[in-house]
């Protein structure tokens, strides 16, 4: 290095160019520079180098973050293993956790006779199944622990049922059977009920969203508005394709003007660039269920928005540099639902999933649905599994966090598949890779038992009630 130093600064000093001391002080600053940024730059720059590993599936696009998970007020130079928050963890989290009615929460090991199982293995730190930075160790849903952690604390359950004799010990939480935290299609009552149920219901629809004559679920009256309407200057120059895209469409048949997204307030000044904070003002759950998944992630911990060429799923290279905001999907001032729904998907998304999808039936359907020949709510579109219609107080939204219901993947045969699928024939075809692979090209190539299972458990214990007499 040294030598390689007085070389160039021989040369640089003897082709008369630069002087010998400012060739000096450049290296020198740039040896020290490549030394220090990383303790004072901000989280994004320099930390990375610092990492043990690579970070998980995930997690990878929030890693330039350490303090994200690291605490920076117990070492304020380099993140280690002993900084990271469980309080962390829960922040991002809890909520999902809680709303899956976790079957597994801290709390229930709490419980004095539940805590001895925590000598076993410490079930109220995430850190003991869920890890970071160590690939090799690292399975689906960020899991870092051996399989057949499930035995460790259930051993009784060879005995008490004897449906589940000869099972493997590592076979508990096969797609269809059971899952740690979040069980809402798997418990057995919810299973018994939708036993015997038709492969394909005989009423098929999705709920309904909303539409512009119901108004954003207040009671105000509507005022439509159309081209003359529109608020902005006089002065200002732009395409005028985008007033009528805006005229013909939701917002202005709602009353929302040019100003309402392009100004804070009556006060502030106009301002091409449109963040989705103005949009939360007015679509609050869209734009924080949007956070908590893949697509905005970095929005939400303040870093840049993610690009398709960050991606470690295969994406359409002419998409490498689109940024993913609202209007990734909601393409212009159309905001059309329709083109956001599939069209928009297909434009970055290049995995085989995603690429099969056209030449399934589902989309079949869809096409059907928009041609007319179908009622509203018969076809399946990508966002019809990813971005599902779900009913709150206020009628239905849909959630715009495509992870939510990604994995485990039974959550989604509970949220979307029962509207149109019996739950066997949904969780079947979910616990199939080859058939997500095939976008659902074809029926499932086996059955999952639990359905059936869950249904004679409950067929064995009214039996054994009668038997002994009128039972309980
Ligand atoms: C999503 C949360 C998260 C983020 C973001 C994150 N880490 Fe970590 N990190 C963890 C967890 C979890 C562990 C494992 C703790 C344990 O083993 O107890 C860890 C462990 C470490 C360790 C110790 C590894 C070892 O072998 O002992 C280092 C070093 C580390 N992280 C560096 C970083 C750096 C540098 C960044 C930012 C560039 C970062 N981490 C970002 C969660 C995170
Ligand atoms: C005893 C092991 C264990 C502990 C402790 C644990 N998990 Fe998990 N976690 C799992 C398993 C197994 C999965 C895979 C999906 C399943 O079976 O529910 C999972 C999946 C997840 C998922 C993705 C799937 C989902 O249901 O949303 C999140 C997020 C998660 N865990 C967060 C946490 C957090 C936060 C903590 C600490 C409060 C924690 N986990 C503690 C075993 C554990
Ligand atoms: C800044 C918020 C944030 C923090 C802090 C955070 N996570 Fe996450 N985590 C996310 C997001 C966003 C995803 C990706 C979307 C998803 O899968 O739900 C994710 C994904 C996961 C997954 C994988 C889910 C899957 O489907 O593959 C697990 C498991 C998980 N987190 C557990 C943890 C644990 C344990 C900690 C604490 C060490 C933690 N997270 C800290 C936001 C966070
Ligand atoms: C650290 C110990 C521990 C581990 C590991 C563990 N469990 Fe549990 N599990 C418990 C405890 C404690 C209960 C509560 C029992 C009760 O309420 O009587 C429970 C309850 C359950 C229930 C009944 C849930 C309900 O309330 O409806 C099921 C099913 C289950 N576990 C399956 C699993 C599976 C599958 C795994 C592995 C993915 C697993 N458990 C891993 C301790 C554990
Ligand atoms: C629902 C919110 C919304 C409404 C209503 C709206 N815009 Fe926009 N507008 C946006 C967004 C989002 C962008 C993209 C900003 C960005 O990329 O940061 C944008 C961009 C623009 C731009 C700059 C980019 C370009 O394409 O030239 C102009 C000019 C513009 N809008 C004019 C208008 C006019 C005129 C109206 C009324 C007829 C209007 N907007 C109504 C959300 C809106
Ligand atoms: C001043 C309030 C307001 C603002 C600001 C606003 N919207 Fe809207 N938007 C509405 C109302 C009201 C509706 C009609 C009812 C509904 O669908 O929720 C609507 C409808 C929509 C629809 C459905 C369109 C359709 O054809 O189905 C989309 C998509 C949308 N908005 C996106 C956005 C985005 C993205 C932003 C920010 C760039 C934004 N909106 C800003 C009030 C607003
Ligand atoms: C990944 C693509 C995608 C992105 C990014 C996206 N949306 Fe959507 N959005 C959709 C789809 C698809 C629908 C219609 C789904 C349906 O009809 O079931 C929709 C519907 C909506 C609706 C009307 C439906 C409702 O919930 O009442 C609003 C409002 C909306 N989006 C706002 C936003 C806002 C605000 C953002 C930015 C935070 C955003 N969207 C980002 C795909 C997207
Ligand atoms: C502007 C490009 C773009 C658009 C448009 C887009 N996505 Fe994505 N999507 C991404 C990127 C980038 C990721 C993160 C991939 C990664 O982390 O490897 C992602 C992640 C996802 C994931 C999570 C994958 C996982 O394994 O966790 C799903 C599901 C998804 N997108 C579905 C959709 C659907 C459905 C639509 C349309 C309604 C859509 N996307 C529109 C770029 C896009
Ligand atoms: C009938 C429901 C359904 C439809 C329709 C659908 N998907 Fe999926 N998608 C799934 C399921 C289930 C998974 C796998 C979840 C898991 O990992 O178990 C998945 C996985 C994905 C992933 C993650 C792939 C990976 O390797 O991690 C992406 C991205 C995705 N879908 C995008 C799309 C796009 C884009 C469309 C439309 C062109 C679409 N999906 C249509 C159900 C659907
Ligand atoms: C809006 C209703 C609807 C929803 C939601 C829906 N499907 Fe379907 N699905 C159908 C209909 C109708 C068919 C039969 C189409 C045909 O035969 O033309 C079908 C066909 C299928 C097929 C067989 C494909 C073939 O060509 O034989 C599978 C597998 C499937 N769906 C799985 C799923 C899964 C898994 C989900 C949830 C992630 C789901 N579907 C959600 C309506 C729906």
């Amino acid at each position: 290095m040294r030598r390689r130093i007085q070389w160039l600064t021989h040369r640089l000093g003897a082709s008369g160019q630069t002087p010998k001391w400012l060739a000096w002080a450049t290296i020198n600053l740039s040896i020290a520079a490549y030394f220090c940024v990383g303790l004072v730059a901000p989280a994004s720059i320099g930390k990375t180098r610092w990492l043990p590993g690579e970070t998980s599936h995930g997690h990878y696009q929030i890693e330039m973050d350490c303090d994200a998970c690291h605490d920076p007020s117990r070492n304020t130079k380099k993140p280690t293993s002993a900084d990271v928050m469980q309080d962390a963890c829960i922040r991002c989290h809890g909520t999902q956790l809680q709303n899956a009615r976790d079957t597994h929460p801290a709390k229930k090991f709490r419980d004095p006779t539940n805590a001895v199982l925590l000598e076993v293995l410490d079930a109220q730190n995430c850190l003991s199944c869920h890890q970071e930075h160590v690939p090799e160790q690292t399975t689906a849903m960020g899991l870092t622990m051996p399989k057949d952690y499930c035995w460790h604390c259930h051993q009784e359950i060879a005995d008490s049922r004897p449906s589940h004799q000869g099972m493997a010990f590592d076979s508990c939480a096969t797609a269809g059977c059971h899952n740690y935290h979040d069980n809402r299609a798997l418990y057995e009552k919810y299973l018994d009920d939708h036993f015997g149920q038709p492969d394909h219901l005989d009423v098929t629809t999705l709920p309904l969203r909303r539409s512009s004559s119901a108004g954003n679920g207040s009671t105000k009256k509507v005022i439509s508005l159309s081209i003359q309407d529109a608020d902005y200057s006089p002065g200002q120059s732009f395409d005028t394709q985008l007033v009528n895209d805006w005229a013909e469409t939701e917002h202005a048949a709602v009353g929302v003007n040019c100003t309402g997204c392009h100004r804070d307030d009556a006060q502030s000044d106009w301002s091409d660039a449109v963040s989705m904070d103005r949009c939360a003002r007015c679509h609050a759950d869209q734009v924080d269920s949007f956070q908590t998944g893949k697509h905005g992630m970095r929005l939400s911990v303040g870093l840049p928005a993610m690009t398709p060429d960050q991606a470690r799923l295969p994406m359409h290279a002419d998409q490498a540099h689109s940024k993913l905001d609202c209007n990734a999907c909601h393409a212009g001032h159309r905001f059309d639902s329709q083109f956001a729904s599939m069209q928009a998907c297909l434009r970055c998304h290049a995995d085989n999933h995603s690429l099969a999808y056209q030449s399934s039936s589902h989309a079949n359907l869809w096409r059907d649905e928009i041609a007319g020949s179908l009622p509203a709510g018969s076809g399946v579109s990508c966002a019809t599994c990813h971005l599902p219609r779900l009913e709150n107080e206020s009628g239905v939204w849909v959630n715009h966090d495509q992870n939510a219901n990604l994995r485990p993947n039974e959550t989604m045969a509970r949220e979307v598949c029962v509207h149109c699928h019996g739950l066997e024939y949904a969780l079947s075809a979910l616990a199939d890779q080859k058939s997500i692979d095939a976008c659902f090209a074809d029926p499932p190539a086996t059955r999952i038992k639990s359905v059936e299972m869950a249904h004679q458990w409950f067929e064995s214990r009214s039996t054994n009630r009668s038997t002994k007499g009128g039972g309980r």
